[in-house]
């Protein structure tokens, strides 16, 4: 028995060291984490279990059948993230680029099977050359496969892919369809052609970093929703993010304990200007509701004029939300709209209640808009919320304007309590807009234009700009003050907690693409 026992340990500590002691040094000179040492920092101590640790390729072709190297390129197995299960794969880069031949997929395959079984988040850390180039189609089926599987799995369990290196051609297709996409700076990248083909196609000389290093994806494209400046502090927020979400669709995610007290917030008081016009920061609105801390920004640098993230408010996970006054007035436009709805989409889907802050002033108006599809786009935010049975909760902080106001979670849509400051105005457009379109006659009759603008501006401001014409009709359950607003919020979540919708029977609806 001892000789098969040393047979067996000599078999794993092959497997443990991937392609070899240099090319690991040259993965740690490049700044990366290996693939194990990755799986080690992001699980808990000791609860990583590996499943087929000595699996191989078994292509012939160009000599490859003298090159096998256990594990196949790919680190698969389970373990825990703060005491939860989760399935893992980690591309390893030292073993041909990390490429993924078909061997190595089939590794894949099988944990994004279990964890569909047994319905715990899968993640994936890539760090790979893409396809295997000496395997051909047969590596083209085995990045199918698990694309078939994220679509299947999408909904079901949260999917998180971490790119911590490159990931080129059709490799990219299964983060982005994924729910979260994370990338290291400087050190990973993502793209559907490289620098030489966009060279030899458009002529254009661009570097990997500027066609999709992690800046780029998380600035222009919007790829990549999250990103960190490296792979520990990448794999520290996976943990973060984890710990907002549920294991699957059919639960919700971790309450924490807390007590309800007097919960006044004064210094929410003061945030919104007396003057309409002037920006303020909603992250100060945010964390004067929130508990301490707890808000995690997702696409923080993309589409500013809108605000999403994950917080916790009286322990309870929830969604945020929130348009931001301070880039563009808070405007929804193509790329903020499509933020949001992809957002809230998986709130919904993953039993994450929802709270809108609200300040917009409209769409953003202009050709660039129109003929890059605002119509369907801002639709899809419009019907993202439309189709969310979560709970649904909007606090209207000051602006809520035209189409927009309609679309930002509101009553009519599904929306379970609507909220409004003191200082929201409810109304088609700005008291300005209003006045000298629907008294243009009285205004170029006046001698004094000027001061009959004025004077029918206000009139139109004394009727529309406050909250009390909507809340009259009950499209706002109440006018609250700013400082009783997270105690408020607490007890509209905690009373929905049970909330329950039963939506026509259908294969799936059609949302707006
Ligand atoms: N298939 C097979 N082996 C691959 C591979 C692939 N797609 N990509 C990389 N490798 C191998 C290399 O042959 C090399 O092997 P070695 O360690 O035995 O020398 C190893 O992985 C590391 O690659 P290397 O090119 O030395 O690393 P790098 O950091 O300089 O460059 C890439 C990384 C990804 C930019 C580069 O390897 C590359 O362009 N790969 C091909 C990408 C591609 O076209 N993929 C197919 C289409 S999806």
């Amino acid at each position: 028995m001892d000789s098969k026992i040393k047979n067996l340990n000599e078999k794993l500590a092959l497997a443990h060291l991937g392609g070899g002691q240099t090319r690991i040094d040259k993965q740690h000179k490049n700044k990366k984490l290996t693939a194990r040492e990755r799986v080690t920092y992001l699980l808990d101590d000791g609860s990583f279990e590996e499943i087929g640790a000595l699996v191989t390729h078994r292509t012939k072709d160009f000599g490859m059948e003298n090159q096998q190297f256990y594990g196949d390129g790919v680190v698969t197995g389970y373990g825990t993230v703060n005491g939860r299960l989760i399935y893992i794969f980690a591309q390893d880069f030292t073993v041909f680029g990390g490429s993924l031949s078909e061997t190595h997929a089939e590794k894949i395959c099988k944990v994004m099977d279990l964890a569909l079984k047994v319905g715990a988040p899968i993640i994936g850390l890539n760090d790979s050359g893409g396809a295997r180039i000496q395997e051909g189609v047969r590596s083209l089926g085995g990045y199918a496969d698990i694309f078939y599987r994220n679509v299947q799995a999408s909904g079901v369990i949260p999917q998180i892919s971490a790119i911590m290196g490159p990931c080129a051609g059709g490799a990219v297709y299964s983060p982005a369809m994924t729910d979260f996409t994370m990338m290291v700076e400087d050190t990973s990248y993502m793209f559907v052609t490289g620098p030489n083909v966009v060279k030899t196609v458009t002529n254009e000389e661009v570097t990997s970093e500027e066609l999709g290093g992690a800046s780029t994806h998380s600035t222009k494209s919007g790829v990549a929703h999250i990103t960190s400046s490296n792979d520990v502090e990448c794999l520290e927020d996976l943990k973060k993010l984890l710990s907002y979400l549920p294991q699957n669709n059919t639960e919700t995610p971790t309450l924490l304990p807390f007590e309800l007290h007097e919960e006044v917030r004064d210094n929410l008081t003061d945030i919104v200007p007396e003057n309409a016009n002037k920006p303020y920061d909603m992250h100060q609105v945010i964390s004067g509701i929130i508990d301490e801390d707890s808000f995690y920004e997702i696409h923080k640098n993309y589409a500013e004029n809108i605000l999403v993230g994950f917080a916790r408010l009286g322990g309870r996970s929830i969604g945020i939300v929130a348009n931001q006054p301070m880039f563009l007035a808070g405007v929804l436009d193509v790329n903020s709209s499509k933020k949001a709805a992809r957002f809230v989409r998986f709130c919904d889907a993953f039993n994450i209640p929802l709270l809108v802050l609200e300040d917009v002033p409209g769409f953003l108006p202009g050709t660039d808009q129109e003929w890059r599809g605002i119509i369907v786009h801002g639709a899809k935010l419009l019907y993202a919320f439309s189709e969310a049975t979560v709970p649904r909760v909007t606090v209207i902080t000051r602006k809520a304007y035209g189409g927009a106001y309609d679309v930002m979670n509101s009553k009519h849509i599904g929306a379970d309590m609507n909220f409004a400051w003191p200082s929201a105005e409810i109304a088609v457009m700005g008291a300005k807009g209003a006045a000298e379109i629907i008294f243009k006659k009285d205004i170029s009759d006046a001698n004094d234009k000027e001061a009959k603008l004025k004077e029918k501006e206000a009139e139109y401001a004394r009727l529309f700009a406050n909250p009390y014409s909507a809340a009259e009709r009950g499209f706002i359950d109440e006018v609250i003050l700013p400082k009783d607003t997270r105690r408020k919020l607490i007890k509209a979540f905690s009373m929905l907690e049970n909330k329950e919708v039963v939506a026509p029977k259908r294969k799936h609806g059609n949302i707006p693409l």
